[in-house]
Formats: structure tokens, sequence, C-alpha cells
């Protein structure tokens, strides 16, 4: 993994994301989905459903570039990084969504520049997103 600084403060909402909403992107590139990531994440789903937290939203991510540390995810517009998710750190998880503290135990810290462009690429593709479902079209281009 590579350096260790956080990024030094949480970003505002843009574009299509929703101001108070919590989003927690888990990957699907291949490394993390071998960890079942895919399966986390929609244990991570049901288990948000379950508690009634209205503003979080489970999504999905490509690949963040940490591929020997899966499963990870990312909470936006926290800013917080986790790896080596299990089962066992889904309701920690799903803490953090509903009450923006967050799950300590998995928290990572990669550098600043990479933070900084995970963030501008969810918000490039969710204002994608949200151009699409203008028009009808309602993927999402970092899948469901
Ligand atoms: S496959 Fe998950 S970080 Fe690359």
């Amino acid at each position: 993994m590579s350096a260790s600084k956080p990024a030094a403060e949480a970003p505002s909402a843009g574009r299509g994301l929703v101001t108070g909403t919590r989003y927690a992107f888990v990957c699907r590139g291949p490394h993390c989905t071998r960890r079942d990531s895919r399966l986390l994440r929609d244990q991570l789903r049901d288990i948000v459903a379950a508690r009634g937290t209205p503003d979080a939203v489970v999504s999905s991510y490509p690949c963040f570039g940490l591929c020997d540390d899966g499963p990870n995810a990312f909470v936006y517009p926290d800013a917080v990084w986790y790896s080596d998710l299990s089962q066992r750190d889904l309701e920690g998880l799903a803490e953090h969504l509903a009450t923006g503290a967050p799950h300590v135990e998995k928290q990572v810290h990669p550098d600043v520049t990479l933070t900084e462009n995970v963030i501008e690429n969810i918000r490039e593709s969710w204002d994608l997103m949200a151009k699409r479902a203008k028009r009808g079209f309602r993927l999402w281009p970092f899948g469901k």
C-alpha cells in the first residue's frame, strides 16, 4: 500500500450526489470479487435496508488499485477507506453509514492523490448517471 496520509478534509457532495447521503462504494474488481466483495456488497445492502437507513447508498466501484488488500470499500463523502473486509465488518460499516462514525478496525489510509482521484471519478460518474437517467437510462457506470 502507498503512503499513509489521509485526505485533509471530507469533500462536499458534488453534482448528482445527494448532500446528506453517505455512500459506500464496494470494489467489484477481479481481485476483490475473488474475495467475495460482491457478496459482501449485497449483504451490506441487506443490513442497511434492515436497519432502515434512508440516507445511505451501497454501490460498486470497478477497482481502487489496492487489489492486494481487498476486499476494499470507500465511504463518500467521509473519504474513509476500508480494506480486508469480511462479513464480521458489515455491521460496523453499516453503523458508519448510519452515524458517520468509522469502523476503525478495518480503516486504512491510502495516499491523498488516490483518494482525490477516486472522489473525482465518483462525482463524474454519478453526474453521467444523472444525465443518462434524464434520458431514461438507468445505468450506473460502476455496476449496481
Ligand atoms: S480489485 Fe479491488 S481494489 Fe482492485
